[in-house]
């Protein structure tokens, strides 16, 4: 069920409700308005901190019970230094909602003070991370156990504009995000590269875009070599998906958003080892990012024109499948030597990358769960960033700071084309495991050379396999904010 936001520009105190979610940075002092409110309760927040039973911590989560009438329950959330006041908002209220929907809260109030229009905006999408579950799968808890989901959130807040738009374009973020997830945790025998065109299509047709998918047949018409090798060893039908979204002027050229979407990667022949290979049902993440992010462009109505391209299929071992030493022709017409079957996404994306150019991108961003290389360089908490151009590489940095979505830049120089030179044809499709992520960018980079470009290997961020307090294990909704917030970057 949606979470729904509504604002209350009256007092504090006159909140009533099961529950108050307070965020509170460290040092901070109460307010007036908090401390009216604390006095209504007997001054029981004050104590806390006097007490420094809270401390305002960066994820402190303190919880004080409240009185019969009111706020019946409180929430005392530390935000840390708050530096970055949207992120730790963001952060305190992903951590306060997931809090409430343990507790069964059902409603929440929230109060941080005056806030601008960013800070509600990052209120709302942490709001909704820290909300949503994916239940599809769970037969419900006979009804004496079950505790009703998180169904609606007061922002206490002043009634401006900023205020009133801030809610309007979190939400429609969050939507994005909530989309992504869902797809990334589906599993992959629900979502299929079918499954993938068909949630475009359907996102196509509600906001006035413009939707072509391409099967088997069309993609072979298309020449497209190195993306049917991949898909050449499964029975499910690949599909190649172009959804074009005109806010812009007509004949400006588009920012043009690309994603890994392989539903499930078994590694193929060169097959991966037992071990956590379920978790490559959330191989398609970048897809997941591209469906997400038009999605959420389609609500803010952005006046920017945008294409949105899915490369999808599985990656499976067969007597039909792709060999080592095969070699294959891509759509761009440099020969391919396949040396691991695992380099897959690389493959599918080369060919997707190819076809952009018919486009016209005024620039490319791909996103991928491309290697595990970027997981030993970054960990899990950048995504790496690639790009011959420096200004790209900082304006996807900076988006990404913006969404909550960090990132750092690995280099992509001419030296690191060597690794991947093939004996019998123009490149291989694996440079071996030094500098893995580098190389599987140097051969993306091989298909990009006609239009400005920025790769994103999301391999370390896209999915937790822990807890991480603000989201729960699996997708964190990577890298859907931050194409949102680079298309918004550019849009008029
Ligand atoms: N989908 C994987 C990369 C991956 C690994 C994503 C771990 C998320 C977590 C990709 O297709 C792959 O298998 N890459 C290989 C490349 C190698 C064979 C050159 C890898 O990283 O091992
Ligand atoms: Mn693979
Ligand atoms: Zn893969």
């Amino acid at each position: 069920m949606a979470l729904s936001i509504a604002r209350d520009a009256g007092k504090l105190s006159a909140f009533d409700g099961p529950m108050l979610a307070i965020p509170l940075a460290e040092k901070q002092e109460l307010s007036a308005e908090l401390a009216e409110l604390d006095a209504a309760i007997g001054g029981a927040i004050a104590r806390s901190l006097e007490l420094r039973d809270f401390r305002g911590a960066r994820d402190e989560l303190f919880h004080l019970s409240g009185p019969q009438s009111g706020a019946r329950r409180l929430l005392l959330v530390g935000m840390g230094s708050a530096e970055d006041r949207p992120g730790a908002l963001r952060r305190a209220a992903a951590l306060a909602s997931r809090q409430a929907v343990k507790l069964g809260a059902g409603r929440m109030g929230w109060y941080s003070g005056p806030v601008t229009e960013r800070d509600v905006e990052a209120i709302v999408t942490g709001l909704a991370a820290g909300a949503w579950q994916y239940l599809d799968l769970k037969t419900p808890p006979s009804d004496n156990e079950l505790r009703g989901p998180l169904s609606s959130v007061t922002i206490f807040a002043a009634d401006t504009a900023g205020t009133i738009a801030g809610i309007s374009s979190g939400e429609s973020i969050a939507a994005g995000q909530a989309l992504a997830r869902t797809l990334a945790m589906m599993p992959g025998n629900l979502c299929t590269p079918e499954f993938l065109a068909s949630t475009a299509t359907d996102i196509a047709n509600r906001h006035g875009m413009k939707i072509t998918v391409l099967g088997r047949k069309e993609m072979e018409a298309e020449g497209m070599g190195a993306f049917l090798c991949v898909a050449q060893g499964t029975p499910q039908a690949p599909k190649l998906i172009a959804i074009e979204y005109s806010g812009g002027s007509p004949g400006e050229k588009p920012v043009t958003l690309v994603g890994k979407g392989l539903c499930f990667d078994s590694g193929g022949i060169s097959i991966k080892p037992a071990q956590s290979m379920e978790d490559m049902k959330f191989d398609m993440c970048g897809a997941a990012g591209v469906l997400g992010a038009m999605e959420a462009i389609g609500r803010m109505k952005l006046l920017v024109n945008v294409v949105g391209l899915i490369g999808s299929t599985t990656n499976m071992p067969s007597g039909t499948a792709v060999n080592p030493g095969d070699v294959v022709r891509s759509h761009l017409g440099k020969f391919i030597e396949i040396i691991n079957t695992d380099a897959e996404g690389r493959l599918v994306l080369a060919d997707v990358l190819s076809y952009a150019r018919r486009f016209d991108p005024a620039v490319v961003i791909d996103a991928a769960t491309l290697t595990g290389a970027v997981v030993i360089a970054l960990g899990h908490t950048a995504t790496g960033i690639f790009s011959r151009d420096e200004g790209l590489i900082g304006e996807v940095i900076a988006a990404g700071k913006r969404a909550g979505e960090p990132a750092w830049s690995l280099p992509l120089w001419d030296e690191y084309r060597e690794l991947i030179k093939s004996d019998v044809a123009d490149i291989k499709n694996s440079g071996g495991r030094p500098a893995g992520a580098v190389t599987a960018a140097m051969f993306l980079r091989e298909f990009t050379e006609e239009y400005p470009w920025v790769h994103l290997d999301i391999a370390g961020t896209a999915y937790t396999e822990s807890d991480l307090g603000t989201i729960p294990k699996g997708p964190t909704g990577v890298p859907t904010a931050t194409f949102i917030e680079f298309v918004r970057g550019r849009a008029n």
